[in-house]
Order: structure tokens, then C-alpha cells, then sequence
């Protein structure tokens, strides 16, 4: 019988959004005349349409596959040059911030990069990891064999845990102690917060002083609204020397079930290997790459490369909007009626304390069975998110309309 890797075995039952699924899906066994009526805005998935450009790029993109002239077989293995170009120009330089098409690598969505990001480094890096988290960095570091064993609060020995709370207005405070890669989020998954330039700041100076790299989730960048916030970290000096940047086209252009992300890899950023030469951490990325992927399909790139023209800037913007719009409603709902609450404002997710008295999976259960609303139970990001619950904007407008009214139903 062959072995197995152990550490899977130290991860806890169900990934998160399974696990809430497998609930509801119980309630609703149970309950069959409710069932109709649950609303979920647990997981980040969109609802809305494409943008029309995506749409038709991609149709026409099927239709150059139907031509021999036109068709095309295997990609280059870090996305099509002309996707690239737009995402370094359009996402990039035009908000004065350095980055070039081949430090960009495009892919299948950001959740498999961040995830696949740990096949280039070590075992013996100290993991800095924020909580409330979104729980995929923690697993796929558990499944690398990157942490020890799970506590009774379910947070993993080996990791630094880095307390986000309303006290630091869940940005993380910089740790006392040298650690080797430390995963940020702006807007953040699970709370909703963003972070000034001046954190930003501090966190790149902390990872050029201690040689370290920021692992920077951007999946949400499209939601920031505010002129003042930062939509990427290289608009820190210095970020490229110590930062990988994650970006996805979910939510920024509806692409959950059409799946492409990218990378962000700038050509100085450098680790090191066990002899302590330096190594391009860039080379080793496309190496990785080029062995265990052949690329986004190009039909997918050339929906996502639409939605760099000035139509697809506007569609999306409109896109974007609308799900913001539901995130004002769900805000001013949950605090009409006394719940604290933050996030949803430049980013869709809005994270709410339970009232008093109540745990996460608790007022869960009780959103389910009393007002037929599913949302993410923050204990579910991490033991700090125990106490809060994370509700997600993205849903139909009248759909967020009930859940408002149900909210108020409730308290
Ligand atoms: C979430 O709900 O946290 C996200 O949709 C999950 C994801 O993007 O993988």
C-alpha cells in the first residue's frame, strides 16, 4: 500500500465553504418547504452576468478554435502576450505603478496561486499568517507540511498567528519576531478592510529589513473605491523587491466559474537557497509553471484581455458597482439594527459581530433556521473571527433587498 502525505491528516474535517454548504444542505433535506426560499450570501461566488465584451470575445474566441487559420492548440504556459500587455498597462502603469508584461503569469484563478505559490520555497521558512484568514493559505500550508499540529481553537502549530481585530481595525500589526513569508489581503477575505499606504509601508519595510516576502492577495483590488487606498503593493518603493502580488478576474470581472488569475513576480525579488546565494524568485515560478501547467485556455484569455478595453473598463465598473451597492444596503441594515459592522465599502464582503452572547456557528445555525440566510461564520476564517459572521455582497439586488429585511426581522 502506498504512503500518503501525513499532513493532510492534520487538517480540520471540511474546507469551510463545503462544510457550510453540507449544512445547508441538511437544513434543506430537512425542511423541504424552506428550501426554496434560503438565500446564500456565504461564499464570495458572483451572481451577475459577464460583462458583454467578455462574452463576445470569447464567442468569437470559439470561433477562431472552429478554423484552422485561426485556432489555437497549447498557449505559452505563462499566458498570451497580448493578455499580459493589458494587465501590465491597463492595471498597472496607468496608475503610475512599475510592472512589466513578463513579470506577469497568468493562470487558472488565485486561489490555485496562492496555494501553488509554496512548491518554490523551502520547508523551514517561518509562515506569518493573519486571522481572521481566508482559509486556503492556511491549509495548503498545512498540506506542504509547512506547520505542526491543530490546537483545540483550530489555529495550527508553526504559524505566526497575526491577530486582525477592531483594535488594529483588522489591518495586522507588524510581529516582534523575523518571519520569512507573511500572506497579506487587501481588501481583505474575510473583514472587509483595506489598508493605508502608510501600513502598507510599514509591512514593506519590515520585509526588506528581515529579508522576508509579502504573499499579496489583491483578488479584490477592483472593489477599492477610496482614491486614498492603494490598489496594488508595488505602489509601495520597494514593495518590488519583497512582495508577489495574487490578482484575479472573479470578482473584478465575474469570472468565478470561467476561472483566470495572475501572478505578479518582479524580476528583483530574490530568495535564497540553502548554500545562501540568491536565487530569482521568477525563474523559479516560470519553471514550476512551464512543468505543471499549459496555461489559462485562450478563450478565457481573450474574455479576460476584453475586459482591459474602454468598454470592458466601463462594464465592469458598473459590475463592480452594483455589487457595492448591495454591500451599502447590507451595512446599513445590519446597523439599523444595533449589529457593529465592517468591510463593505471598498470591498464587497461585510463582516458583522454576532450580538452578545452569541459564537459564530451559533448565529449561523440561527440565521439559517430562522431567517433562511446563509453567511460565513467568522470562527470559520480563524480563532479571532470567533464572534463575527462575514456576509457576502454578491447576489441579486432583490435577493439583497430580503436578506435586509430579514435582518431586521431578526433582531
Ligand atoms: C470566499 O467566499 O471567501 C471566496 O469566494 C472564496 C474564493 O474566492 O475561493
Amino acid at each position: 500500500m502506498a504512503n500518503i502525505n501525513h499532513h493532510f491528516l492534520k487538517l480540520q474535517s471540511g474546507y469551510l465553504f463545503p462544510e457550510i454548504g453540507r449544512r445547508v444542505a441538511a437544513f434543506a433535506a430537512a425542511h423541504p418547504e424552506k428550501a426554496p426560499h434560503i438565500i446564500r450570501c456565504g461564499i464570495g461566488d458572483v451572481t451577475e452576468p459577464l460583462p458583454q465584451v467578455a462574452i463576445d470575445a470569447m464567442h468569437r474566441a470559439v470561433d477562431d478554435q472552429s478554423r484552422r487559420e485561426t485556432f489555437h492548440g497549447y498557449g505559452p504556459e505563462q499566458g498570451y502576450a497580448w493578455l499580459r500587455e493589458a494587465i501590465a498597462e491597463v492595471s498597472y502603469r496607468q496608475r503610475g505603478i512599475e510592472v512589466e508584461a513578463d513579470e506577469i503569469f497568468v493562470s487558472d484563478g488565485a486561489k490555485c496561486d496562492t496555494g501553488n505559490i509554496l512548491d518554490i520555497f523551502a520547508h523551514n521558512n517561518s509562515i506569518a499568517i493573519p486571522d481572521p484568514v481566508y482559509p486556503v493559505y492556511v491549509d495548503t500550508n498545512v498540506m506542504a507540511g509547512n506547520t505542526g499540529c491543530v490546537r483545540p481553537d483550530g489555529s495550527y502549530e508553526g504559524l505566526v498567528y497575526l491577530p486582525c481585530t477592531p483594535e488594529n481595525d483588522f489591518v495586522p500589526r507588524i510581529p516582534a519576531q523575523h518571519t520569512d513569508l507573511i500572506y497579506l489581503c487587501f481588501p481583505n477575505n474575510p473583514t472587509g478592510a483595506v489598508a493605508t499606504y502608510e501600513q502598507l509601508k510599514e509591512w514593506v519595510d519590515y520585509a526588506l529589513a528581515n529579508d522576508s516576502i509579502l504573499l499579496y492577495d489583491g483578488a479584490y483590488e477592483a472593489f477599492i473605491t477610496d482614491e486614498g487606498i492603494p490598489s496594488s503593493i508595488y505602489a509601495v518603493p520597494g514593495a518590488r523587491q519583497c512582495a508577489i502580488e495574487f490578482r484575479s478576474f472573479s470578482k473584478q470581472g465575474g469570472f468565478t466559474g470561467v476561472r483566470c488569475g495572475y501572478v505578479v513576480i518582479p524580476k528583483e525579488l530574490m530568495g535564497r537557497d540553502a548554500a545562501g546565494n540568491q536565487v530569482s524568485v521568477s525563474s523559479l515560478w516560470k519553471r514550476r509553471t512551464g512543468t505543471k501547467f499549459n496555461g489559462a485556455s485562450y478563450i478565457v484569455q481573450r474574455g479576460a484581455a476584453a475586459l482591459f478595453t474602454a468598454e470592458g473598463q466601463e462594464q465592469t465598473r458598473a459590475l463592480i458597482d452594483y455589487y457595492l451597492g448591495n454591500a451599502a444596503l447590507l451595512r446599513s441594515a445590519c446597523m439599523s439594527v444595533g449589529l457593529r459592522v465592517w468591510g463593505g465599502v471598498n470591498a464587497p464582503y461585510i463582516w458583522v459581530q454576532t450580538p452578545a452572547g452569541w459564537n459564530s456557528w451559533d448565529f449561523f445555525d440561527k440565521m439559517l433556521r430562522e431567517v433562511l440566510v446563509v453567511v460565513t461564520p467568522g470562527a470559520g476564517f480563524g480563532a479571532h473571527g470567533e464572534g463575527f459572521f462575514r456576509i457576502s455582497a454578491f447576489n441579486s439586488r432583490s435577493n439583497v433587498e430580503e436578506v435586509c429585511r430579514r435582518i431586521k426581522r431578526l433582531l
